[in-house]
């Protein structure tokens, strides 16, 4: 294993499903909160991470949306960026899409522009000093309507050079895909590529809407689609990717045992999966982890790790050339 570990380690690697206010350590929320006089109800970073037990996706929420309230200043969102791309670049991540919830920091007051102009400048930065590529995909949150939704994607029109595509996170029982028809009917109109998180807690049902309503061109999780044999072999063979995050999956308790996790079911049934860690912060890994659980719980193999890494570059929203670019440095990991 500690081979397998050092090779998970070296491998250039792509992440598809990571929220950029999931990556906010427990040290920087403190800083943050201290500089911006906000209160948290916590005294030590340990009684912070002693806090993240969550029994399923919307206890983890409430401590999410919570945790983001330090983020106050243009400043802040460039420094939760580049504290990310740092740690990523650590892990030989080469590319990265990210997602960002701006409701998450209009509806307590904070402007469109001071989000997104923060985030970018660090991504602009990351290309620069670390040489990441990486997209910003913007998501809306499901439970609130779908009006507020419309509204957040007029606010991006001015911004849509900087944005890649849509999304849809937050809770997901209750608020399925169809809900947002019209919105991503309009950002598709405007270009926008688009993706949903889907089938995470959610029935197959919600994938379907997410493929046959929302037009989604990549599915955030679906781990629920393996229960309907008409989803699987559709996923399989229009080869859609999804974006499985293990340890989130673990940590929200959709699986209660790693040797459980549906990755191995996936890989069997051909199905586009690839690996990245959703929240790192609060799941208690960053891409090489995740893999790491993987790796060790469902007995992968090298090759399957290279399958998996390769899926990722081939799932990103670059064009061929670039595609082809990114595999070839994994080609010469391979060969070194
Ligand atoms: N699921 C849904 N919404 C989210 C998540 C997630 O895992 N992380 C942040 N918002
Ligand atoms: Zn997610």
């Amino acid at each position: 294993m500690t081979q397998l570990r050092a090779f998970i380690e070296g491998m250039p690697k792509a992440e598809l499903h990571l929220h950029i206010e999931g990556s906010l350590e427990p040290e920087l929320m403190f800083s943050l909160a201290q500089k911006n006089n906000i209160s948290l109800p916590f005294k030590t970073v340990e009684e912070v991470r002693d806090a993240y037990q969550f029994s399923d996706l919307q206890d983890f929420l409430d401590i999410y949306y919570q945790g983001m309230g330090v983020l106050q200043t243009e400043q802040d969102f460039y420094d939760l960026t580049w504290a990310y791309l740092t740690k990523i670049h650590s892990q030989n991540v080469i590319h990265t899409e990210i997602f960002f919830d701006p409701q998450g920091h209009t509806d307590r007051g904070i402007s469109f522009d001071t989000v997104i102009n923060g985030i970018h400048r660090a991504l602009v930065d990351g290309s620069e000093k670390l040489g990441i590529s990486s997209y910003l995909i913007m998501c809306f949150l499901r439970h609130l309507d779908e009006s507020a939704a419309l509204e957040t994607l007029e606010q991006a029109l001015p911004y849509k050079d900087k944005i890649k595509g849509v999304g849809l996170d937050s809770s997901e029982l209750g608020h399925p895909p169809s809900k947002f028809a019209h919105v991503f009917a309009r950002a598709k109109q405007e270009g926008f590529l688009a993706v949903a998180h889907a089938g995470e807690e959610g029935p197959p049902e919600y994938v379907f809407e997410a493929l046959d309503i929302l037009k989604i061109d990549r599915l955030d999780h679906g781990n629920r689609s393996l229960e309907n044999d008409t989803l699987t072999q559709r996923l399989a063979s229009t080869k859609m990717a999804l974006t499985v995050c293990p340890l989130s999956n673990y940590k929200l308790a959709g699986v209660t045992d790693m040797r459980q996790h549906p990755l191995r079911e996936m890989l069997d049934k051909n199905l586009n999966a690839t690996i990245n860690s959703d929240d790192p912060a609060y799941f208690g890994g960053y891409m090489n982890e995740n893999y790491f659980a993987v790796a060790e719980a469902l007995d992968l193999s090298k090759d399957d790790l290279i399958t998996l890494a390769r899926n990722g570059f081939n799932a990103t929203f670059c064009n061929l050339q670039e595609k082809a670019a990114l595999q070839s440095r994994l080609d010469d990991y391979l060969k070194q």
